[in-house]
């Protein structure tokens, strides 16, 4: 299983989810290959955000080897599931879709945690670090599900 995370800066929430999945990876002990991007090109090749770095390390995540980059038609081939943080993200990701088969994996990452809801992991680029706080448990929390069913085989 390939998964992409995917925001629109590729500093602040896709990085997390990247290294809160790998980070699941390893507790369920499977074998997925995990990375993130970012809808805009604003951030290619910085570090993730300091504030996400920050909350990551405070969880025993390191995420500092990771670069910013941007979407690319191309990752449809490369990935089985693009998961998208918001619903900008997921328009954004879905016009850039070639076919149903590319469509079909785009999915809002919280729809893991509340089915068919479409919420939002809220953008807290302009906010304090509370948001990051919050935007930390929302994706340990997916990610969970996202193990669990790969790990159970669903
Ligand atoms: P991200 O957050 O999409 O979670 O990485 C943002 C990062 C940068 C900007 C917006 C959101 N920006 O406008 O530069």
């Amino acid at each position: 299983m390939r998964l992409l995370m995917v925001c629109l800066g590729n500093i602040c929430r896709s990085p997390l989810a990247e290294g809160i999945m790998k980070a699941k990876a390893k507790k369920y002990n499977i074998d997925i290959e995990v990375d993130s991007a970012g809808t805009a090109a604003y951030h290619v090749g910085e570090m993730p955000d300091s504030r996400s770095m920050e909350v990551a390390f405070k969880n025993g995540i390191d995420l500092s080897d990771q670069r910013a980059r941007k979407f690319q038609t191309s990752d449809f081939d490369r990935f089985d599931k693009i998961l998208a943080m918001d619903r900008y993200n997921f328009s954004d990701l879905a016009a850039k879709a070639r076919n149903g088969s590319d469509s079909a994996k785009i999915e809002m990452i919280l729809n893991k945690t509340s089915p068919g809801e479409n919420r939002d992991v809220p953008d807290p680029y302009y906010g304090g670090k509370d948001g990051f706080d919050k935007v930390y448990k929302m994706l340990d929390d997916a990610c969970e599900v996202i193990a669990q069913e790969i790990a159970s085989g669903s």
